[in-house]
């Protein structure tokens, strides 16, 4: 693959920012929104909530939060997505009060909420129904599964999170934002998503500090005003262009990106033999020797992303020598393995935790699945460096994350087709 790529703006960050959005009273326009299903279904909520959407163009909307009619988040909309539990977070900090089905998204392993309750409680808010057994929504009756929070006030105060959550993390300031007096989240996630919401909050008028470190501190202020606000790029879709560019031995500008965000990604992909140059918003990516395996730990950041782990499975598949891969965040991440396998490689995996990759010279091509959105985008790529045609299905799960794979892609100077069915 060669040439350029343009990376979109951050899943991760856009899925918090579009809820903070009801936050403010007033209307606030978010530029740089990616064209991803996940965005899609938020822009539906806050639409299905009452709030007014206007699309400017195709990657800056318009959000009134002003006409907002209810509280209660519509059930076939949640369930599409993880972020969903954002309204959770941002509903409360508003009017007290919020209701949500539980929400879809990948299957990584039990996903609990229990953190976003603590700190939830911790600011004064009664929980008026949670489901039996959040983490297995399957065994749940539809009319149970949701979440209902209430607090005549919300006040400040000290929220330690037992494990490093992002999801916790961002519901606890959104909840937080105009609540009575300071709040404090301790052992906080860093995620460039986090500093981005604590901007976009800021912008509107909040006193969000310390958003990067892991203790975030957060002065509650009575409302919040309209804002103009630019979504940062996608580090993890900037992580996947720059393992294709180095699985298919090319040389490609990724361009629109922080590189700093990436630095976890650069070194692992350096050390199995990639070079990679950095300017001031781009970082081009070349691969002219054979890949060498190493070893990866996933950790919440500015550790390796779990959310990059998948993509560099496929590069370690076709490494020389053994790598191995312990994952840190996730109980079941390694479900692209049994893909990978199909396709020639030759991977063990230890009790979902660790796996151990043989390197083979090559993949073949056949068909797989994307078993989830990052498992997906390891299939595009074993599917670009493999001998022979690939097919995927189930490449919905890609659309969640990954605007316009195809064109960016076919740029790159990849064969690749949507099937419809
Ligand atoms: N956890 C708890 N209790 C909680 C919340 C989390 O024990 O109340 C545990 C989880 O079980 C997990 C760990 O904490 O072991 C980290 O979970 P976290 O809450 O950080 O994950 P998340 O907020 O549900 C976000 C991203 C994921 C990404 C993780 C980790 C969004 C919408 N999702 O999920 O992104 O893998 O952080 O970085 O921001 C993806 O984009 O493909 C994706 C899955």
């Amino acid at each position: 693959m060669s040439g350029a790529v343009d990376i979109s703006g951050a899943k991760n960050a856009v899925v918090a920012i579009l809820p903070a959005a009801i936050l403010s009273d007033e209307p606030c326009r978010i530029e740089n929104i990616p064209q991803i299903k996940d965005v899609t279904i938020s822009l539906e909520i806050l639409e299905a909530l009452g709030a007014r959407v206007t699309y400017i163009d195709r990657h800056t909307v318009e959000i009134d939060p002003t006409t907002l009619s209810t509280y209660k988040v519509d059930g076939e909309l949640a369930r599409k997505m993880r972020a969903s539990y954002y309204f959770l977070g941002a509903l409360l900090g508003k009017h007290g009060h919020s209701w949500v089905p539980m929400p879809g998204g990948c299957y990584l392993g039990a996903r609990p909420i229990n953190l976003h309750i603590k700190g939830f409680r911790a600011l004064g808010a009664d929980v008026v129904h949670l489901p039996p057994e959040v983490c297995e929504d399957d065994e749940i009756p539809q009319e149970e599964n949701y979440v209902e929070i209430e607090a005549e006030r919300l006040v400040g105060n000290s929220i330690y999170l037992d494990t490093v959550s992002v999801g916790a993390t961002v519901n606890i300031m959104l909840a937080s934002v105009r609540a009575r007096g300071m709040t404090v989240i301790e052992n906080a996630a860093k995620e460039p998503h986090i500093v981005d919401l604590a901007n976009f909050l800021n912008m509107m008028g909040a006193d969000v500090s310390g958003a990067g470190t892991d203790v975030i501190k957060i002065r509650g202020v009575p409302s919040l005003h309209a804002a103009t606000y630019s979504v940062i790029p996608d580090q993890i879709e900037a992580g996947t262009y720059m393992a294709m560019a180095v699985a298919t031995h090319g040389d490609v500008l990724v361009r629109n990106v922080i590189p700093k965000h990436l630095e976890s990604i650069t070194t692992k992909l350096e050390e199995m033999g990639a070079l990679v140059e950095e300017m001031d918003d781009a970082v081009r990516v070349r691969c002219a020797g054979p890949l060498r395996a190493c070893h990866i730990k996933t950790m919440p950041h500015p550790g390796f992303p779990t959310d990059m782990q998948p993509q560099a499975g496929v590069l370690l598949s076709m490494a020389e020598g053994t790598g191995v891969i312990t994952e840190g965040v996730w109980d079941n991440r390694f479900c692209y393995v049994d893909e990978l396998i199909r396709m020639g490689a030759q991977v063990t995996v230890e009790n979902n935790m660790k796996a151990t990759f043989t390197g083979v010279p090559s993949l073949k091509g056949t068909t797989v699945r994307a078993t989830d959105l990052r498992a997906g985008a390891a299939m595009v790529i074993a599917g670009l460096a493999a001998e022979g045609v690939t097919e995927i299905e189930d490449i919905r799960y890609i659309e969640r994350g990954y605007e316009d794979i195809i064109e960016k892609l076919t740029r790159l100077g990849a064969t690749i087709e949507l099937i419809e069915e």
